[in-house]
């Protein structure tokens, strides 16, 4: 994946501060799952963007280092998080020592990773059979007014990774290099429920968040946006007030070989 501005993986630091507002957490469970393999608690939170999952590593008792290639989103983790080291750089080249973490967790991140430069990068840093795991909150497509969000979204607004029945397909080799032999072992998935409050008018501004449509032309951008928009005015589940969407975290975890 590139990383050049305009690309799609350097969109967020221009929507900083409403994806610290509206982006949810990862499941605790699905924490602890993913680092229930490790042999130790040192954690790299890598693409650790404003702080989202370093936030539920340090719920479950991780000693956690954050690193981010967006100024903009580092400032938003170092603001709401003050305390964990958190540092600039990328997953193609990551400011850490070798064998210094046990795991590497990457929350909706490791897709942007260009895995032939990060995965011998991510595989110097971690012990030897340390983990690296990604995790993706995903929509609950088998609740029907959220298989409809996705329907009228599109797949720039919710995509295969986004949603529960298609997450583990679009997934299963994030961390491995396209057509390579990677330094990883398969990988386990599994998903953990979990669940956000909103109202409708800050479930679009969370999807307004999403790399789709942070780059989409304005026009087609604000189209998307009221379709989600009348869709939500239109079901009983939305309409009023708020509610839960119903997500899971998914975590796809392996071994370095
Ligand atoms: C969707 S955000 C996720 C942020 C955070 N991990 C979370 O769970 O909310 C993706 C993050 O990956 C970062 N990113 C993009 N390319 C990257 C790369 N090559 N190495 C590390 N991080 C990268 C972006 O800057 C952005 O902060």
């Amino acid at each position: 994946m590139s990383s050049e501005p305009g690309s799609l993986s350097s969109s967020f630091g221009g929507a900083a501060a409403a994806y610290a507002r509206h982006r949810p957490d990862y499941a605790r469970a699905a924490v602890r799952w993913t680092l229930d393999a490790a042999s130790g608690g040192r954690v790299l939170d890598l693409g650790a963007g404003t702080g989202k999952l370093t936030a539920t590593l340090l719920e479950v008792g991780a000693d956690v280092v954050a690193v981010e290639p967006d100024p903009a989103m580092l400032a938003e983790l170092r603001g709401a998080l003050p305390t964990v080291r958190a540092l600039q750089g990328s997953a193609e080249q990551i400011p850490l020592p070798d064998d210094s973490v046990d795991a590497v967790v990457a929350g909706h991140a490791m897709h942007w990773f260009d895995m032939a430069v990060a995965g011998p990068e991510i595989a110097r840093v971690l012990v030897p059979g340390g983990v690296l795991a990604g995790l993706w909150n995903v929509v609950d497509d088998r609740v029907d007014w959220v298989s409809a969000l996705g329907r009228v979204g599109g797949s720039a607004a919710i995509g295969a990774r986004d949603l529960f029945s298609t997450w583990r397909a679009a997934t299963s080799d994030a961390h491995l290099p396209v057509n390579g032999q990677g330094r990883f072992g398969f990988a386990e998935q599994a998903e953990f429920p979990h669940d956000q409050r909103h109202t409708a008018d800050s479930l679009v501004a969370k999807i307004a968040t999403h790399a789709g449509l942070l780059v989409m032309p304005e026009q087609e951008r604000e189209a998307t946006l009221d379709r989600i928009r009348d869709l939500l005015a239109s079901r009983p589940e939305t309409a009023r007030g708020a509610f839960a969407l119903p997500m899971l975290t998914g975590v796809s975890r392996a071994r370095r070989l």
